[in-house]
C-alpha cells in the first residue's frame, strides 16, 4: 500500500504521486468513449458542428464540474458517498446530499456492466486481427481477398454469438476485476502507469501512419469545418452526453479517484490537464480514423459500427493493415481497461468501505453483479427489453441500449446537476475554495459556472432530452 499523502484519512490509501494521480484520471476520462463513441456521434451528428459544440461543453460544463467532484472526493478522502457526507457535515448541510453520490455508484455499475460488453467485442477483433496477421504476413492489407461484406458481417456474427458474446465480456471483466482487486497502488495505478504511456506511443503511431496513408485533408475538412446550420438541438444533446461520457462525469467515478489525491496536489490544474488530455485524444482519434475511412471511400456516419466495422474495412486496402489493425485495437484495449477499472473502483470502494469487507471479496461481489447484468445484454442482444421498451425513451430497445440510454440520459445529467448544487450553493464555500486550486479571475468564473451556468443549461438539456 503506498504511504498516505498528509492530510489523508487513516487507512486509506493515496495515489503515489501527483503524475499517477493524473495518468489514473487521464486513463479513466479516455476510453471507449473517445476512440469508439466519439468518431461515431461526430460522423452521425454532422462532424465540424458537433465537434464545436463538443469543445463549448467541455469547456464551460465538463471542466467545472470534473472539479467539484475531484474536490470533493479529495476533501472527504473516502468513497464517494461518505466523502460527500463529510463535505456536508462540514458545512453543517444535510448528509442527505450523498444521495447523488450513491446514484453515481450506482450508474458506474450499470455503465461497468455494458462497457465490458463492448470491452469483449476489442479483445474479438484483437483476435480476428492477430489471426489474419498470421494469415496474410506483414506488409499485405488486412483480411486479403475477403470480401467487404465479409468483412462487415463480423460484428453481425459475433452478436448472433450469444455465448462467445458472454465470454468475451466475462474475460474483459475479469482482467478489470483482477487489477482493481489489488488495490490504488499496485493495481490501479499500475495499469495507469504502464498502459497509459503504451496508449500514447501506439496511438502517435497510428495517427501519424492515418495521416500519411489516408486522406487527412478531407477528415480535417470534416471535422473543424463548422457549418452552424448543422447545430440543431438534437446535435447540442448528442454533444453534452458525449462530453459527460468522456470525462467519466456524472458516476462518482472522478470522486472516488479524487479521494486517492493528497493535500498538496493542484486540483484546478490537475483538472484542466485531465480534460485537455481527454479532448485531445477525441479529436486526433478522429483524424486517425477518419482518414483511414475516407481513403477507402467509406461513409462517416454510419455511427457505432465505424469502428468495428467500416474501419477493418479500411484496413484492407492499407499497406501493413493487419499489423496496423492489430497495432490499434491492442491500444483500444489498452484505453478501454484504464477506464472500466474507474468503472468498477468506485462501487468497489463504496463496498468495501461501507460494509468493512476486504477489498478482493468486495471487488468478486460487485464484478459478478456487473457479469450477470452484462452478460444478460449480451444474450438478449438486440431483444426489446418488456415492458420498458414500451416507454418513448426507449422504444423497442434491448437491454445493452437500455442502461447506455438510462445512464447517459437520466444519470450523468442529473447526478451533475444535483454536484454543482451542492458545491455551489450547499458546501460551506470557504471549505471549497480551499480545495480548489484556484484564484482570481480563475476562481470566480469556475464558480459562476457550477452556481448558475452548469445546472441550468445541464437541466434544459435534460428536458429537451427527455420531452423532445
Ligand atoms: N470516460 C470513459 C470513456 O470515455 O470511455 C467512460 C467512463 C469511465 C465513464 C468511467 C464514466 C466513468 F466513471
Amino acid at each position: 500500500m503506498a504511504a498516505a499523502g498528509s492530510g489523508a484519512r487513516a487507512g486509506h490509501e493515496n495515489w503515489s504521486s501527483r503524475s499517477a494521480f493524473i495518468l489514473a484520471a487521464v486513463g479513466s476520462a479516455v476510453g471507449l468513449g473517445n476512440m469508439w463513441r466519439f468518431p461515431a456521434e461526430a460522423g452521425e451528428n454532422g462532424g465540424g458542428a458537433f465537434v464545436l459544440f463538443y469543445i463549448f461543453c467541455v469547456l464551460l460544463i465538463g471542466l467545472p464540474v470534473l472539479l467539484s467532484e475531484v474536490l470533493i472526493g479529495r476533501h472527504g478522502q473516502a468513497n464517494a458517498p461518505e466523502s460527500v457526507r463529510r463535505v456536508a457535515r462540514d458545512s453543517k448541510a444535510s448528509e442527505g446530499w450523498s444521495v447523488l453520490a450513491s446514484m453515481g455508484v450506482f450508474a458506474a455499475f450499470l455503465i461497468l456492466s455494458f462497457y465490458c460488453v463492448v470491452g469483449g467485442w476489442v479483445i474479438y477483433y484483437i483476435g480476428v486481427f492477430a489471426s489474419d496477421l498470421f494469415q496474410t504476413g506483414l506488409t499485405g492489407g488486412a483480411f486479403e481477398g475477403r470480401a467487404a461484406e465479409d468483412i462487415e458481417g463480423l460484428l453481425p456474427s459475433l452478436f448472433g454469438n450469444g455465448g462467445l458474446m458472454v465470454g468475451l465480456n466475462l474475460g474483459f471483466l475479469a482482467v478489470t476485476m483482477f487489477f482493481v482487486s489489488r488495490g490504488v497502488s499496485s493495481g490501479i495505478e499500475w495499469v495507469a502507469v504502464y498502459l497509459m504511456p503504451l496508449f500514447f506511443l501506439l496511438f502517435l503511431g497510428i495517427t501519424i501512419y492515418g495521416a500519411f496513408t489516408g486522406n487527412f485533408n478531407e477528415a480535417v475538412a470534416y471535422l473543424f469545418t463548422f457549418d452552424f446550420s448543422k447545430l440543431t438541438g438534437e446535435v447540442m444533446l448528442a454533444a453534452v452526453g458525449q462530453a459527460f461520457f468522456s470525462l467519466s462525469l456524472g458516476v462518482a467515478g472522478m470522486m472516488t479517484y479524487g479521494a486517492y489525491a493528497n493535500r498538496e496536489t493542484n486540483l484546478g490544474e490537475t483538472s484542466g490537464i485531465i480534460a485537455s488530455a481527454d479532448t485531445g485524444v477525441a479529436l486526433l482519434a478522429g483524424l486517425a480514423i477518419f482518414p483511414i475511412v475516407f481513403a477507402a471511400g467509406l461513409s462517416a456516419s454510419i455511427g457505432p459500427g465505424l469502428m468495428f466495422q467500416s474501419l477493418p474495412i479500411a484496413f484492407q486496402a492499407m499497406p501493413f493493415g493487419s499489423l496496423i489493425g492489430l497495432a490499434f485495437f491492442i491500444m483500444v484495449f489498452f484505453a478501454a481497461l484504464t477506464s472500466s477499472v474507474s468503472l468498477l473502483e468506485a462501487p468497489t470502494a463504496w463496498v468495501f468501505e461501507k460494509f468493512k469487507l476486504a477489498r478482493p471479496v468486495a471487488t468478486i461481489i460487485v464484478g459478478t453483479g456487473a457479469a450477470v447484468l452484462g452478460a444478460l445484454s449480451g444474450w438478449f442482444w438486440g431483444a426489446p427489453v418488456p415492458g420498458v421498451a414500451s416507454l418513448a425513451l426507449f422504444e423497442g430497445q434491448d437491454l445493452f441500449n437500455v442502461l447506455d440510454g438510462v445512464t447517459a440520459k437520466l444519470f450523468m445529467p442529473i447526478g451533475a446537476i444535483l454536484t454543482c448544487i451542492f458545491v455551489g450553493w450547499i458546501a460551506d464555500a470557504r471549505l471549497i475554495d480551499k480545495e480548489n486550486g484556484l484564484d482570481g479571475v480563475l476562481h470566480q468564473t469556475w464558480r459562476a459556472l457550477v452556481r448558475y451556468v452548469c445546472p441550468i443549461v445541464l437541466a434544459v438539456i435534460l428536458v429537451v432530452g427527455l420531452t423532445g
